[in-house]
């Protein structure tokens, strides 16, 4: 065995001298001093909760690609907004899984006013005043081809599809929707659902883009809960901003701005963690991120086989959002995450 000793460089400087006495280990040696310097921090104002609903009464479905989240009746998510905002969270978001019979070439089932969306409003609104309601206008839960848009001879037609989600923006602001946020990518909808709002007396709702949404592989388990994954032929690749861009993405955010967006949110969120710090480097707009299905089932999925600590990435993921700029975050984890911070 050949023994080597390694020397030391004539001269060798000791640390202090090669730091200059500047040792950033200082103020991490205990937790008082950690906590003592710690630059953000989680709270559950900034929890966005998704929740996905249906028809029918004492529903809780099980969604497999999605361990500890469920489709709802409206009678139970009336029962979660309660227990949401008992627990402080701020606001939730609606997704609906509606029966196949009901979805057709252009969604038209988005604009009745007694659909599963609108009537979870209502009873929402009714039940839990306080908790704000933010509804999703895209089409996709409601076309049989499951794209954002109206599909013809194999194009998603930009602007009758705004016309589609305008209506429909004006239909679940009256059902009580205290945000829209469509999420269909199609251009020139902000201006339009302002537009809209506006004239219908609606000039208290606010507009939450979703401005840089992109083509993502980690929406697979949402398309599972929403019952669009085999329906959609193709992808979404004409409308959703390409994952490699994200000059086009600040172009996204800035246009939406000047047509009235209120609030941006980036989407996919982890992966796109540059954009977020990006969008509120350049704007200094209420930013948020969506912790997208995918991202949910990764941490569950891994916690789950004991190959990383669940509840810890759980904390760190949501906590790096807030590092990269986000006000606050869209994820399934937000009664898990509301219940850990009180305790
Ligand atoms: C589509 C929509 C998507 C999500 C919410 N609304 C993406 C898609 O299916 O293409 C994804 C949410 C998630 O993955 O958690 N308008």
């Amino acid at each position: 065995m050949n023994k080597f000793t390694p020397a030391k460089p004539a001269g060798a400087r000791g640390v202090d001298e090669i730091t200059g006495s500047r040792r950033l280990r200082r103020m991490r040696k205990a937790d008082w001093s950690r906590r003592l310097v710690q630059e953000n921090r989680l709270t559950v104002d900034d929890l966005i909760w998704p929740i996905f609903v249906v028809e029918g009464k004492g529903i809780r479905e099980p969604i497999a690609a999605m361990p500890g989240v469920f489709r709802l009746s409206i009678d139970l998510a009336v029962k979660e907004a309660e227990r949401a905002a008992k627990l402080g969270i701020p606001a939730l978001a609606t997704f609906p899984n509606v029966d196949i019979s009901l979805r057709d070439q252009t969604g038209s089932h988005i604009l009745d006013p007694d659909n599963v969306i609108n009537r979870a409003t209502r009873a929402i609104k009714d039940a839990v005043p306080q908790i704000g309601i933010i509804t999703d206008a895209a089409l996709d839960p409601f076309t049989s081809h499951g794209h954002d848009g109206i599909l013809r001879d194999g194009i998603i037609v930009n602007d009758e599809t705004v016309e589609q989600v305008t209506a429909a923006a004006v239909i679940q602001a009256a059902a009580g929707a205290d945000i829209i946020a469509p999420s269909d990518m199609m251009d020139g909808r902000i201006g339009a659902i302002r537009d809209a709002l506006d004239a219908n007396g609606f000039q208290d709702v606010a507009i939450m883009s979703y401005a840089t949404k992109f083509a993502s592989a980690f929406y697979g388990p949402y398309r599972e809960a929403v019952g669009t994954a085999g329906l959609l032929k193709g992808d979404k690749k004409t409308y959703y901003i390409d994952h490699a861009n994200s000059d086009e993405a600040v172009r996204e955010a800035e246009q939406d701005i000047a047509e009235g967006a209120d609030m941006l949110m980036v989407k996919p969120g982890l992966p796109y963690l540059d954009i977020i710090r990006r969008l509120k480097d350049e704007f200094q707009m209420p930013t948020f991120a969506y912790q997208v299905s995918g991202e949910y089932s990764m941490i569950k999925a891994a916690g789950a086989n004991g190959w990383i600590d669940g509840e810890k990435a759980m904390l760190e993921s949501l906590l790096a959002f807030k590092r990269a700029g986000c006000d606050g975050i869209l994820t399934y984890f937000a009664p898990e995450v509301a219940e850990m911070l009180k305790g």
